[in-house]
């Protein structure tokens, strides 16, 4: 078969479409042709080397697909031939056909094409985790979200006001517009205020009850300050570093605060299908009903790959980038 294969690790000049040998499906697994995957920030970094995929997991990049199932595995029940299927993978959604645990795969709903389908997965249950799972945000409490026009942040802000939570968030300048477009109350251009100023005044000094981070480092002692009593920091990515040169620990004890970190690809199975039956029984009928959405930035052929990756690494989209396959 046709995959995207790094001929050695470095830039995005190093993806090339080559040949690969087909997968087989096992017990429980479903051959999917792949119609589209979409690109994550862990593609760009395993591409240049900075993060190897799991154990067992295939050596490809792609960590969603959308496509149609080829064959059914031995064992498989819920799935047959001609099924249109999207999901999670822990790896090799860059290629003509791809492997899933069939309790990964979720059906397509009619009214979402391949394209839109292969923007849902890794954003959607990565923003369900954090929100629900770690962060535990109720109905009427305040997040905020940092990066929320990136794709798990246009995610987040959907799930949120599916919570009918209050939703801050930031990003830099051109976004803010799509971050209020939905569902965002307040949009905080990070670039030319200090955030933290931007929420308290907001909040009229209250602050907020979750916030979800993936800078880290440059905005942690500024998170402290703006999560209030009982508070929940989530943090998903240290785009901006990953060290504090001082901290005063007081705020979290004195505010009874809780800081968590979390990742999705390193989880076991048996999380990863959980979290995946949550959000298909929640979020698939809202899907259904178009009161969620995929965000999609831009759809590129998987020959044009490289420049999806550079895209990307501009900080460029508001939303998904996504790979058209084959
Ligand atoms: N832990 C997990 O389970 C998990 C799962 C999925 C993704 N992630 C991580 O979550 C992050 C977001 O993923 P994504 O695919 O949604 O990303 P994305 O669509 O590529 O968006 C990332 C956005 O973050 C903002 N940003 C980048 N560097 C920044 C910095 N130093 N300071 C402030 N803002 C910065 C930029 O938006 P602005 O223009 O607004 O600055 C950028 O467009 C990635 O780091 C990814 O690896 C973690």
């Amino acid at each position: 078969m046709k995959a995207i294969l790094v001929k050695q690790p470095g830039g995005p000049e190093q993806l090339i479409v080559g040949d690969y040998e087909k997968p087989l499906p096992g017990p429980y697994e479903l051959l999917v042709k792949v119609h589209a995957t979409a690109l994550n920030r862990a593609d760009t970094l395993q591409r240049q080397g900075k993060y190897p995929p799991p154990k067992g997991a295939s050596p490809l990049l792609g960590l969603e697909i959308a496509g149609m199932v080829e064959e059914a595995g031995f064992n498989c029940t819920k799935y047959q031939k001609g099924d249109k299927v999207f999901g999670l993978l822990s790896g090799g959604g860059y290629a003509e056909y791809a492997v899933i645990n069939e309790e990964m795969a979720m059906p397509i709903p009619e009214n979402l094409s391949f394209e839109e389908a292969a923007a849902i997965p890794e954003v959607f249950l990565t923003a369900w985790q954090a929100l629900v799972w770690l962060g535990k945000l109720r109905h009427g409490e305040r997040v905020l979200i940092h990066a929320g026009a990136s794709g798990v942040g246009t995610a987040a802000i959907q799930l949120a006001r599916a919570l009918k939570a209050e939703v801050l968030v930031t990003a830099s300048e051109g976004k803010l517009h799509a971050c209020k477009e939905l569902g965002a109350h307040k949009a905080i251009n990070y670039k030319e205020v200090p955030f933290e100023d931007e929420v308290l005044a907001y909040t009229n000094s209250e602050g907020v009850d979750v916030i979800l981070d993936f800078i880290a480092g440059p905005y942690f002692n500024q998170n402290l300050d703006c999560l209030r009593l009982d508070g929940r920091l989530v943090i998903l990515a240290s785009l901006g570093g990953g060290k504090v040169s001082e901290v005063d620990l007081r705020k979290i004890l004195t505010k009874r605060l809780q800081v968590m970190g979390s990742t999705l690809r390193s989880r076991t199975k048996a999380y990863q299908q959980e979290l995946t039956k949550d959000l298909s029984q929640i979020a698939l009928p809202l899907f259904k009903e178009e009161k969620l959405k995929p965000v999609i930035d831009s759809v590129y052929s998987w020959e044009d790959v490289a420049e999806a990756h550079r895209y990307m690494e501009q900080n460029k989209n508001v939303g998904k980038i996504v790979l058209r396959v084959g």
